[in-house]
């Protein structure tokens, strides 16, 4: 589970690198098919322990711009590159 998220990174630029659009976390994880991200898919793709990580909590928090709880397309990228940065975290 700890290689989920750098699973999907990798998957989707060789998607984008192919050409194929903007096709990316979003259609990976979405469960409903709103278009947007709940904080439940990304601890589906995450695990358990991702969940109980402040950080990543406040991860989701910051990307999510207009505070419904849920990321859209960009929102969804902004909260990717911010684990990636994030200390300790290897996705
Ligand atoms: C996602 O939500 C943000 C914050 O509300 C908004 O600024 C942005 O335009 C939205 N992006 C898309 C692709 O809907």
């Amino acid at each position: 589970m700890r290689n989920g998220l750098a699973w999907i990174v990798m998957c989707c630029s060789v998607v984008w690198s192919q050409g194929g659009g903007e096709i990316g976390i979003i259609e990976e994880l979405d469960s409903d098919g709103d278009g947007k991200l709940s904080w439940e898919d990304v601890i589906n793709d995450m695990g358990e322990s991702a969940g109980e990580r402040t950080e990543i909590v406040e991860t989701f928090k910051i990307a999510d711009e207009d505070g419904d709880n849920l990321l859209n397309e960009s929102e969804a990228n902004h909260f990717v590159e911010l684990v990636n940065d994030l200390p300790d975290t290897e996705y």
